[in-house]
């Protein structure tokens, strides 16, 4: 018989996968075709009914979407098959839905998935500051500290000069004095339209030529972002960062401390963390959905906090078969 430890070793991320592959699949077929909520829409519907698959008992806390009234797996929504373990599930059926509608790169489909009481819930919380790096400069980032010290630091950690930093920023108007700033310390400023987590993934990655990201984008994506850097080595610093008084006031009724400083291990407090995220449009982290004759190719990665795998997965999936199986549009 299987013992308790035995159950819950197994590594979900490896069921995740086949949920974010089908969020990608059905999301690619929209992809530059300039509408956000069609895509949207037809990630979630698949995804949901990829997670009837899953043994676990889920409970969405991170449904990202609500703040664009976007369809969404909404926060409290049970997923799973309804046995097996209990878990808090961050998802983001298409993270950068911008990148999928008007034709650009790093859009990806992800899930972190973490055993109850595990995920740090941040409420109405839309935007926070991040700091990400990889295990090599971990240990020497502020996120009080001014930017020009961090850069100086991290350069040091990497044991290269200041102006080979890659530095991945949101191309942001609230990010003009970040932009400056880097550029007036000779760093080489990375400008993506969208798409934290796929950058935070790249500075995380020692492998990736990217170092550092930096600047304010969204909670959820901070919360889905630590799933996937628990057990790497990797850091992030958050602070919450609300954009306007209704969100400020929104975060305190929550009872939520705003002035707050979290890592990884802040935000995720168990080790029995899962991540998985497959690429929709082409991209630095993953590759996108490629369609080959019958087959769609999926390019996706599954981690595990406790152990620090990961895993690279590519699948063929035949079309003209999954056709007459299901009623998504793979
Ligand atoms: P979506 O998943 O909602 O499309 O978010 C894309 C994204 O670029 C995130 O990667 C980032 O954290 C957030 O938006 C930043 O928010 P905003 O675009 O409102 O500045």
């Amino acid at each position: 018989m299987a013992t308790r430890q035995h159950l819950t070793d197994k590594n979900l991320a490896l069921d995740l996968v086949r949920v974010t592959e089908a969020g990608a699949l059905a999301a690619a077929h929209y992809f530059g075709r300039g509408d956000k909520e069609e895509a949207d829409g037809a990630a979630v519907a698949a995804m949901r009914i990829a997670f009837q698959s899953v043994h676990i008992r889920g409970k969405v806390i991170i449904g990202e979407g609500e703040k664009d009234n976007a369809p969404m797996l909404y926060n409290g929504e049970p997923v799973g098959y309804g046995d097996g373990p209990e878990v808090e599930i961050a998802v983001d059926p298409i993270e950068a839905t911008n990148a999928i509608a008007y034709g650009r790169p790093n859009a990806i489909s992800v899930i972190g998935a973490v055993e109850k009481g595990g995920m740090f819930n941040p409420g109405h919380s839309f935007y926070c500051k991040k700091l990400v790096v990889g295990k090599d400069a971990a240990d020497v980032i502020d996120l009080e500290a001014p930017t020009r010290d961090n850069m100086i630091k991290i350069a040091k950690a990497k044991g290269k000069p200041v102006g080979e930093l890659n530095v991945f920023v949101l191309d942001k108007p609230r990010h003009i004095g970040l932009i400056q700033e880097l550029r007036l310390l000779g760093v080489r400023v990375h400008l993506h339209s969208d798409g934290d987590v796929a950058g935070a993934l790249m500075a995380a990655d020692p492998r990736h030529s990217m170092d550092v990201l930096i600047g304010i984008g969204g909670t959820p994506e901070a919360v889905i972002t630590a799933c996937a850097l628990k057990g790497s080595g990797a850091q992030m610093l958050t602070k919450m960062e609300p954009m306007s008084v209704a969100e400020q006031k929104a975060i305190e009724a929550d009872g939520i401390d705003i002035s707050a400083i979290r890592g990884v291990d802040d935000i995720i407090t168990t080790d029995k963390c899962y991540f998985a995220a497959t690429g929709i449009s082409e991209g630095e982290v993953l590759h996108g959905v490629e369609y080959k004759g019958e087959y769609a190719v999926t390019s996706s990665m599954a981690t595990r906090g406790r152990t620090g795998t990961i895993r690279y997965i590519q699948a063929w999936h035949n079309r003209k078969k999954l056709a007459t199986m299901s009623s998504v549009r793979y």
